[in-house]
């Protein structure tokens, strides 16, 4: 077995082989039937390998689609959504139904999968989020309460072990519960870096619908290859870096400093081909590295 020409090729493999990677799409990333069908052949591949993938998604675009279509309107501090009771059921309702998508490519590409809502089994444990400090309109200091929102607190990776080893490729949705049993609306991000850390994972990757971190948003020629986490502060603190980008950087830096051994950023489009890339090292987006 030692000689399989794929291991002369793909080096990595050996490193990825029996470990956990945490892939994580967008709701704009991935989508559509088309780009499901060949993510999931993708995520066939890597359990054909022996790499353990754990995926999370979000779905805030068609969440704020669904809102529209309701006649609310979506507010968001920090890239973090005000979720009071009416938008946590559609976030739970929108949720669910991009979940049972994603199973069913899966099933269909002949992958084995589970998809769960992070309140399940108490598998994404969170605190209500504190009310976040922003600065008004007239530039005064005012204090947002975000309503369901959740910060992570523990992860049951048992539970996502159990799956994985008896080769189900876990499917998680990001809402979570709290200390109440009530349920909080947690950043998809954020929680894919938890979940990475608490599988001490070998590599996290955020797809996203940009390809990566840009210094300028609308031209994909400015993309980053890779950037530290300090520079990352810099970038959040010239305003180039903003929104849904923040708590994705943030996502990144705290997989880092967890012990998980690599992040990238990768764009929807890009990830054509996703484990070929993650194998030899040739992905298109943003590397983001400790330091
Ligand atoms: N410097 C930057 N480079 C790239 N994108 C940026 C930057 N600053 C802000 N953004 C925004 O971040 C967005 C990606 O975050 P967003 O939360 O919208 O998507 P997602 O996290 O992939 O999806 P979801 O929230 O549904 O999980 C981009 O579409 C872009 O508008
Ligand atoms: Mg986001």
């Amino acid at each position: 077995m030692d000689k399989l020409p794929i291991k002369e090729s793909f080096p990595r493999l050996e490193e990825l082989r029996n470990n956990h990677i945490v892939i994580k799409f967008g709701g704009n990333a991935i989508s559509g039937e088309g780009e499901l069908q060949r993510f999931a052949k993708d995520v066939a591949m890597m359990r054909s390998l022996g790499v353990l993938p754990v995926l999370v998604h979000g779905g805030g675009p068609e969440i704020t689609r669904e809102m529209k279509l309701r006649g609310m309107e979506a507010r968001k501090v920090s890239g973090l959504r005000i979720t009071d009771t009416q938008t946590l059921e559609i976030a739970e309702y929108v949720l669910g139904r991009i979940n049972r998508e994603i199973v069913k490519a899966l099933k269909g590409a002949g992958v084995d999968s589970m998809g769960i809502p992070g309140y399940k089994g108490g598998l994404l444990h969170c605190k209500r989020k504190d009310p976040v400090l922003v600065y008004d309109e007239d530039g005064n200091l005012a204090t947002i309460d975000l309503g369901h929102v959740g910060d992570v607190e523990s992860v049951d990776a048992k539970q996502l072990r159990y799956m994985t080893l008896s080769g189900i490729v876990p499917v998680i949705y990001p809402i979570g519960i709290d200390y109440e049993g009530g349920h909080v609306n947690v950043n998809a991000d954020t929680a894919a870096a938890h979940i990475a850390a608490a599988l001490q994972c070998e590599e996290m990757i955020l797809i996203t619908d940009v390809p990566g971190i840009l210094t300028d948003v609308n031209d994909a020629a400015s993309l980053i290859k890779e950037v530290s986490i300090k520079q990352v502060e810099d970038l959040i603190e010239g305003g180039i870096v903003m929104g849904g980008m923040v708590p994705k950087v943030e996502a990144c830096r705290l997989a880092l400093e967890k012990g998980v051994r690599s992040t990238h950023m990768l764009g929807g489009k890009d990830a054509e081909h996703l484990l070929r890339q993650i194998l030899d090292g040739s992905h298109r987006g943003t590397k983001i590295v400790n330091g």
